[in-house]
């Protein structure tokens, strides 16, 4: 039997209780990463989307029984298992996946640039991005990761490194954000070809992975991390 979704509830807690829940706020343009703190009735009011639309299908997901590696409850795993789990399976996707794309934009440019001016704009955007997380995800596992782990230890948590990682989130999403509009929400135009096609899928799939990406850690790891600091510090 389903739980019915509660719209009061926050789009970050919806997705903590289920992840899979993610993947249709996504389809219904909904941000649970970045602005998870909404609640569902307020961000479908902000964006103009049918509220009872978007329950109906989060309780149709609910229906379906996830599959046993989304079954882990982040809010209670330890952090140290959360950490390995955003590092093998976000970070190792971003180090594939992102040099595969930069190759498709750049061949996208050169060979559609003239007819669509608009690629070269994703080039730009996906090109400074493409390097500002490669430079975040090596914040994460050379700095921010092992100051928590270490925290567990007794050694205090530079907040100022957790908020850049939330700043550089932000800035994430924004580039994610404008390369779906520019893409005008990565539909192919009719002259397409495959690879112009591959690339859209890609940068789809890249904002899809990302969003649940950020949620675990702006929602889930950095507040788990900042309570257990100030718990150790007996705050
Ligand atoms: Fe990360
Ligand atoms: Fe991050």
């Amino acid at each position: 039997m389903n739980a019915t979704v509660d719209p009061a509830r926050s789009l970050a807690d919806l997705v903590i209780e289920r992840e899979s829940r993610g993947d249709i706020l996504e389809k219904f343009g909904l941000d649970f990463c970045c602005g998870g703190r909404k609640s569902l009735r307020d961000a479908c009011r902000d964006s103009k989307t049918s509220l009872p639309d978007v329950v109906r299908a989060l309780e149709r997901n609910d229906a379906t029984p996830p599959p046993a590696a989304a079954v882990v409850d982040w809010r209670k795993a330890p952090l140290r298992d959360l950490m390995d789990h955003i590092v093998g399976t976000h970070h190792v996707y971003l180090r594939h996946a992102l040099p595969a794309l930069q190759m498709k934009v750049d061949k996208v440019a050169q060979v559609h640039g003239e007819r669509h001016s608009e690629i070269w704009e994703v080039r730009e955007i996906f090109s400074k991005l493409k390097m500002e997380l490669e430079t975040h995800l090596a914040k994460e596992e050379d700095i921010v990761f092992p100051a928590i782990r270490r925290m567990e230890a007794g050694v205090p948590l530079p907040e100022s490194a957790m908020c850049e990682l939330e700043d550089e989130h932000k800035k994430v999403g924004d580039s994610l954000h404008a390369i779906r509009r520019i893409t005008n929400s990565y539909r192919a135009p009719a002259d397409a070809c495959p690879t112009y096609r591959a690339m859209l899928s890609g940068l789809a799939a890249l904002e899809a992975d990302t969003h649940h990406h950020v949620h675990k850690e702006n929602n889930v790891l950095l507040p788990r991390a900042r309570g257990a600091a100030r718990k150790s510090a007996g705050r």
